[in-house]
């Protein structure tokens, strides 16, 4: 992920202009770190396919992370999850203000897609990639998602429609992020697979977050914790036992799906998977 981190300060959105904090304000949250894990996943992709591309497949992968960056900076402003702290860092209407928060994140957001629109892919990829990012993270996925979280504060939702809910906020945008990667490389007849694995991983990676934010510490996670309790979060409604028996269960049924994956796919997700997929236990 080296050569992804250089790639993302090369490739940092710019917006010289009158207003003194603007350019700052979309930076800060990209530079402030992050796991990357939704590019991880669309490069891990590509290299167990075709390196030769991962050069261009980065394009993909950052026009992810802008748009997965909009969603955190908007998921911490006070009319949605109060939070004045992300990746370790003052949020951005803490250190700004929320109207820059809000427009940051707006542009964050678009700019996603105009990065993505001048990647170096051919015209019919680049379509496809703009689809696919737009279906997942944005009015049928993510803010649908969002919506649901916000909506159904101090409203508690049955396990089938939590799962509707965490499929569209989280899980969409993983699973996307590897069908993007076998997109990228030509392999159509993997990116069906590749997409309900993710969501089962984003459902996964759903579940973790919300123990570790009645496990972890503001410190330890770098974002306000133990903020979930007008949540339809999984410990909220299941219990932080259940919620782990079933974070446990679905991490077994990746690993074990991941065993179908051919050799070359399964060598670039198991590390990945193995980093994250036991992050509820620690
Ligand atoms: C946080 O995402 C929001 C969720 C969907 C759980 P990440 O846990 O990937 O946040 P960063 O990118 O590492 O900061
Ligand atoms: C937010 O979920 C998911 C997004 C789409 C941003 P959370 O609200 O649980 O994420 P954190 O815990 O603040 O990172
Ligand atoms: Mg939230
Ligand atoms: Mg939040
Ligand atoms: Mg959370």
């Amino acid at each position: 992920m080296q050569n992804f981190e250089q790639f993302l300060l090369d490739n940092l959105p710019t917006a010289q202009s009158i207003h003194p904090t603007y350019e700052r304000a979309l930076q800060d949250m990209l530079k402030a770190g992050g796991k990357r894990f939704r590019p991880a996943l669309l490069l891990g992709v590509v290299k167990a396919y075709n390196p030769l591309m991962l050069e261009s497949a980065n394009h993909a992968a950052l026009a992810i992370e802008f748009l997965h960056t909009y969603s955190l900076i908007h998921d911490d402003l006070p009319a949605m999850d109060d939070s004045p702290l992300r990746r370790g860092h003052p949020t951005l209407h803490v250190s700004f203000d929320e109207v820059t928060a809000i427009l940051a994140g707006d542009a964050l957001n678009t700019y996603a897609f105009e990065f993505l629109s001048n990647a170096p892919f051919s015209d019919e990829i680049r379509v496809k990639l703009i689809r696919e990012l737009a279906s997942n993270g944005g009015l049928g996925g993510m803010v649908l998602g969002q919506a649901i979280d916000c909506y159904f504060e101090n409203k508690p939702l049955k396990i089938e429609e939590i799962k509707i809910l965490h499929t569209n906020k989280t899980a969409k945008l993983i699973a996307a992020s590897l069908k993007m990667g076998a997109l990228i490389v030509g392999r159509e007849d993997m990116a069906e697979q590749l997409y309900d694995f993710g969501i089962k991983l984003g459902l996964l990676f759903q579940i973790q977050d919300d123990i570790l934010d009645v496990t972890q510490s503001s410190d330890e996670a770098g974002k306000l914790t133990n903020n979930d309790e007008e949540k339809n979060s999984f410990v909220t409604i299941l219990g932080l036992k259940t919620a782990m028996q079933e974070a446990n269960l679905l991490a077994d049924e990746l690993n074990s799906e991941m065993c179908n994956f051919d050799e070359s796919l399964s060598g670039e997700l198991s590390p990945l998977l193995t980093k994250y997929i036991n992050r509820h236990k620690e």
